[in-house]
């Protein structure tokens, strides 16, 4: 499994991105409500998907409740990844399992190899 991070690295109500070997985009993981959350950083508006972030690690909304496409604005539940406003409501981000081993690092629960 690979491992993206402690999850001491990633403050409550934090995002950062991860490259991942054999993966086309980012990994976005979200801290919020004492779990974690991954997503590809892969928004569903632009057909062959395009990277949401307009700096690094900037994933959320300016109230950090939301992840945000910053292209056009779109917002996506951060616990279910559907689009909640902006041009590609009814669709979603693509969920990535991840879990927290016992000495606290986030890892993929598997290796994602679709792009
Ligand atoms: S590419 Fe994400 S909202 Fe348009």
């Amino acid at each position: 499994m690979t491992r993206l991070c402690d999850l001491d690295d990633l403050p409550e109500g934090g995002a950062r991105g991860f490259e991942v070997p054999g993966l086309a985009c980012k990994v976005i993981v979200v801290r919020r409500g004492g779990r974690v959350h991954g997503w590809r950083d892969f928004c569903p508006h632009y057909k062959g998907g395009t990277p949401m972030a307009w700096k690094r690690d900037a994933y959320l909304n300016g109230a950090g409740d939301h992840i945000a496409c910053h292209a056009h604005g779109a917002w996506f539940d951060i616990e279910t990844g559907a689009c909640v406003q902006g041009p590609c409501l009814g669709k979603r981000l693509i969920r990535v399992p991840l879990t927290v081993d016992e000495a606290g690092a986030v890892r993929l629960r598997q290796r994602e190899e679709r792009t």
